[in-house]
């Protein structure tokens, strides 16, 4: 590992992010890591400046990206920062992107509209080693990526699964576990059967059950019609999603539980952009969860996925399995 270097942009929140990794390698595998940093400044005119201060030549580097960044200035500065380090003859470049931005569009679903996470691929992937990201918007975006460009998919259920039972383990029992809509269901009953599995050693055994919601949305950014399959009366209900960005759906689902006879309201989503802000998830749900995959202040809860990225960083490097490390 002692050709490995981290490195970030200290002036972005990935640099405790950053941190946080270095840390946890040390921690757990007693292996010191190199952070390092790169500068990003802008010219007078907006355009993206890069410049790695230190030498990086025959290094193999994880570059550390931070998702709350403006997404066309997230998607350019990767472009740059992956030239300048290969013209500075790195060994090795993986991109660590805790949330991909540009995932959404990942398939034509109207004439003359772009695969904007295909488009994202084929400007990243040649010269990369590997990509680090968790919970994609859809696990087929790992196919847009060539073969020599393998894409590390971290799951964030195990930490949330863990910190559920750490902290809400009573307001468990009897809980619906539902799906905002139906292109989350297959995620939702992965969490489910996270959850699931996580109490086969405990005596007291819960009663978990699934449910899904019908979205139709009329215009990006906007949610219509939804509906509601399955049983949530009397039942504490936790919302699982990828991604929350004005918190639409996850509002308009806590409405529809609530007309249903749902008890607490818990929502998750890894990714919480909140371009509308918190509130409108505060005010109606009980718990609101997210991951530091996007910055956010503490007014919410926040579970760390650091060493969940620390772990993968280590064992793509040594040549361990990653998947066990979503094993409960
Ligand atoms: C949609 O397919 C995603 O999984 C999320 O449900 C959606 O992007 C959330 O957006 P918003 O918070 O704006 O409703």
């Amino acid at each position: 590992m002692e050709n490995v270097i981290l490195l970030s942009d200290r002036n972005s929140h990935s640099w405790r992010f950053a941190q946080k990794i270095q840390e946890h390698i040390f921690k757990i595998r007693g292996v010191n890591i190199d952070l390092r940093e790169i500068e990003i400044t802008k010219f007078n005119n907006g355009e993206i400046r890069v410049h790695v201060p230190s030498n990086v030549r025959k290094k193999d580097v994880f570059y550390i990206h931070d998702s709350s960044k403006n997404p066309s200035d997230w998607w350019v500065e990767l472009l740059l920062i992956k030239d300048l380090l290969l013209r500075g003859s790195v060994n090795s470049l993986s991109l660590v992107l805790p949330n991909m931005l540009y995932s959404r569009q990942d398939r034509k679903d109207q004439p003359r509209v772009p695969i904007s996470a295909r488009a994202l691929a084929d400007s990243l992937s040649k010269g990369i080693k590997r990509i680090i990201t968790m919970d994609l918007h859809a696990n087929q975006i790992q196919g847009f990526y060539p073969a020599s460009t393998p894409v590390d998919n971290l799951y964030s259920f195990p930490a949330v699964v863990r910190y559920l039972r750490k902290h809400y383990l009573q307001d468990l029992d009897n809980l619906v576990v539902v799906a905002p809509d139906a292109g989350a269901a297959r995620r939702t009953k992965a969490f489910l059967s996270k959850l699931e599995k996580a109490q086969e050693d405990s005596l007291v055994k819960q009663k978990y059950s699934f449910a899904l919601l019908s979205k139709i949305r009329d215009a990006p950014g906007e949610v219509g019609e939804m509906k509601l399959v399955g049983d949530v009366e009397g039942k504490n209900a936790l919302l699982v999603d990828d991604l929350i960005d004005t918190g639409g759906t996850l509002r308009k689902a806590a409405e529809i539980l609530r007309q249903h006879g749902a008890r607490k309201l818990f929502c998750y989503g890894t990714h919480g952009i909140f371009t509308k802000g918190t509130e409108i998830l505060t005010e109606v749900f009980d718990k609101v969860l997210t991951s530091n995959t996007q910055y956010n202040e503490n007014s919410i809860e926040i579970i760390d996925v650091t060493p969940l990225f620390a772990e993968a960083i280590y064992r793509a490097q040594v040549g361990l399995s990653v998947s066990t490390l979503f094993e409960l």
